[in-house]
């Protein structure tokens, strides 16, 4: 094996570039090339390949998005123009290819992996919904953004005795919101692992405010429904001071989390040892802090993310 592709692919996430830079740094250091392909499983079809040297990597770990681009190309679905990818890889002489990203990428992987060609899943999305690691790059950071703005958003609920329901990114899963929602201490977190009781969060907000607490948050996952459509749901319980927000891709971006680059780094130099050991056709994670491969295609299509809903409970047992 001489040559390794690298690709960012779907949401970008923070720590997409440390991920490219442990990928391409551990694989120089092992006297193989490293290839960049630029936007996503769309520029692999284009041809649009170029070579990295250790150069390039430089000052990138701290640098959110991605040097490499990302696309979202539904058309990697169908098999020609999987095979126009592959085309395109041996074109280049490269002889395996790590996807960096989220569920829809690891598809991309998975395709090639049947297809015969070497691929490894790296993850990569704020949504920490990827099957076979317990965290994803990207998801510290979003948190702490989304924490950021829990906190600000406290403040002013605060001076203003105010309901606030944030919506908080996270896809189908509700990880963002648990987490940053436990931090934030959240008067509710609602998520979509868990049925929700409109008529409890309502009355709790009055029981605060019998209690002596006269503002409140709300953190919303978004794969429950918009912020709106909760307000309004929840306006029917009486007027509450209601107030709705969508955080939106603010959450994507920003320099990453010391924990978001180390996680990355130690994905970026596992994948690479891994091919040089003649091993692909994985997904890479972590679980109990420990680096793990899984077969791809396995992972993918008889395991799912087991999101940590005990947090929930923790919330509810530690609030107001
Ligand atoms: O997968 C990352 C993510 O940010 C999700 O949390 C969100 O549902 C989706 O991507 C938004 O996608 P887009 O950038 O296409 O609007």
């Amino acid at each position: 094996m001489k040559r390794i592709g690298i690709l960012t692919s779907g949401g970008d996430a923070a720590g997409m570039n440390a991920s490219v830079r442990a990928i391409a740094r551990s694989a120089i250091s092992a006297g193989l090339e490293a290839y960049g392909i630029n936007y996503g499983f769309a520029g692999l079809v284009a041809g649009d390949i170029h070579k990295l040297e250790s150069i390039d990597m430089d000052g990138i770990i701290s640098r959110g998005g991605t040097i490499l681009y990302s696309a979202r190309f539904p058309e990697f679905a169908e098999e020609k123009t999987q095979l126009k990818g592959i085309e395109q890889l041996k074109k280049f002489g490269i002889d395996a290819l790590v996807v960096i990203g989220g569920d829809g990428s690891y598809h991309g992987a998975e395709r090639l992996t049947q297809h015969g060609f070497n691929s490894i899943g790296m993850p990569g999305t704020i949504d920490n919904d990827i099957p076979g690691t317990d965290f994803t790059v990207g998801f510290d950071t979003a948190v702490s953004v989304a924490l950021d703005a829990l906190d600000r958003v406290n403040d002013t609920a605060t001076s203003h005795q105010r309901t606030f329901i944030v919506e908080l990114m996270g896809r189908g899963a509700g990880d963002i919101a648990l987490w940053a929602g436990v931090a934030a201490d959240a008067d509710a977190i609602v998520i979509p692992e868990r049925e929700y009781d409109i008529e409890a969060i309502a009355e709790k907000i009055k029981q605060n405010r019998k209690n002596g607490k006269d503002h409140n948050l709300i953190v919303l996952a978004e794969g429950v429904m918009s912020a709106a459509e909760f307000k309004e749901k929840l306006d029917k319980f009486g007027t509450l001071h209601t107030r709705a927000i969508t955080l939106g891709h603010i959450q994507r971006g920003g320099s990453p989390t010391a924990r978001d680059r180390v996680l990355a780094s130690r994905f970026g130099d596992f994948a690479v040892k891994l091919l040089l050991e003649g091993k692909g056709g994985l997904a890479i994670g972590i679980r109990d802090n420990k680096l793990v491969a899984s077969d791809i295609i396995d992972t993918l299509e008889n395991h799912k993310h087991i999101t940590d809903v005990s947090l929930q409970d923790l919330n509810d047992r530690l609030r107001f």
